[in-house]
């Protein structure tokens, strides 16, 4: 791994690219998690066109148009593939929904027994409009500018497969896991294989770098948290660098605490995402420090603007400026979020 962190990006490559190499640059690339999405007037204009959201999201020419609307006008590094961590468990043969207001719904998967509804592998083939999607946004990104691909953690993904629905405690699948582990081992197994399946085609398609997303994993006591985020989570990193060698990964999960100095000890990510409550020198301690981090903004110092998101930028900056660092919140941003604020925090990180 030493080798691996000790190989330098060129000075041409992208600025997030760079950073995830191990360089500390001044001013630090910046981009937003969900930084397309309903805030933006242009993005609800195009959704009411696309008919349902996973239309959207396999929808090569509007999904490339929705992954670039943030970059036109915020002049961010980096932009995300626009597509959904529930493409996954939909390519698994698993009925996924997204309905307006109350967020997604997936046919749970209670029981092993109802494991038999899944394919044996995730159909590659489904998911060609999301590719279709990398290439485009990629050819039509400037050079300077990083395309980020994602998936969900095994384990996020796995709470709303048994779950059917995202839940305050995840208990559907937290339960699985305390009642039938040897099940629950069994759906993140599939998930690890199938999440470095679509990791791996998105970089061939031309992704720069990918993130993978743990959002509800935090929760989770220590031990259950070494079992179902980490060990999952690094087996991916694993498979994805065995196929993609170089690989860029960024690895978030969110509300680790101070269980991040044994997940970063353990992933081999490239960068970690810090969230809104985490200590941002606790987590600096917690990182070697050539390996990047990213966050931390609170959304909601995004949604008030003005002096207070001033303060939040200058923060991240001064606890992680020295060291590599990529810009961006501790979580997405919020439907109610003025679109100004953001690019207030672009140009106050320029300015830095
Ligand atoms: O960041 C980006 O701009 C890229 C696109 C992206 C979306 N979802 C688009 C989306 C990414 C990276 C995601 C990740 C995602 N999806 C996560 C992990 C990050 C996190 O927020 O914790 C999770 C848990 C999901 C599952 C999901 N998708 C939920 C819970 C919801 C409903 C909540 C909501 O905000 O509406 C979605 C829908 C979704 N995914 C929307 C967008 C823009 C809103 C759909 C709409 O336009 O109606």
């Amino acid at each position: 791994m030493a080798e691996r962190l000790r190989s330098k990006a060129s000075a041409d490559a992208p600025k997030l690219v760079r950073v995830l190499s191990g360089e500390a640059l001044w001013p630090p690339p910046v981009w937003l998690m969900r930084q397309a999405g309903r805030y933006l007037p242009e993005y609800r204009e195009l959704r009411e066109q696309a008919g349902g959201f996973l239309d959207l999201c396999y929808n090569p020419e509007l999904a490339t148009e929705v992954t670039l609307q943030p970059i036109r006008r915020f002049d961010l590094d980096a932009a995300i593939l626009f597509s959904d961590i529930l493409v996954v468990p939909h390519a698994l043969g698993q009925d996924v929904r997204f309905v307006q207001g109350e967020g997604p719904q997936l046919d749970p998967l209670s029981t092993r027994d109802s494991f038999s509804r899944l394919k044996d592998a995730i159909d590659l083939d489904m998911l060609a409009p999301v590719y279709e999607t990398v290439r485009r946004a990629r050819a039509e990104l400037a050079r300077s500018k990083a395309l980020i691909g994602f998936c969900g953690a095994p384990y996020t993904v796995a709470t709303y497969m048994v779950g059917g629905r995202g839940g305050e405690e995840q208990a559907p699948a937290r339960l699985m896991a305390y009642r039938d582990p040897d099940a629950f081992a069994d759906l993140i197994d599939r998930l690890v294989e199938a999440s470095a399946a679509h990791l791996v085609a998105q970089l061939k398609a031309g992704a720069d770098a990918v993130q993978i997303f743990d959002s509800w994993s935090g929760d989770l006591p220590s031990r259950e948290f070494s079992r179902w985020s980490t060990a999952p989570i690094a087996k991916l990193c694993e498979k994805v660098r065995a196929e993609a060698p170089g690989a860029k990964i960024i690895a978030f999960p969110r509300g680790a605490g101070a269980k991040l100095a044994d997940f970063a000890g353990a992933v081999p990510a490239d960068g970690f995402g810090i969230a809104t409550s985490e200590d941002l020198h606790a987590a600096r301690s917690a990182v070697y420090s050539c390996r990047a981090l990213q966050g931390a903004v609170d959304p909601i110092a995004l949604v008030a603007g003005g002096a207070a998101l001033d303060r939040a930028v200058d923060d991240v900056l001064e606890a992680l400026g020295r060291n590599p660092l990529i810009v961006n919140l501790g979580h997405g941003v919020r439907q109610e979020t003025p679109p100004e604020h953001v690019a207030r925090l672009v140009e106050r990180v320029r300015a830095a």
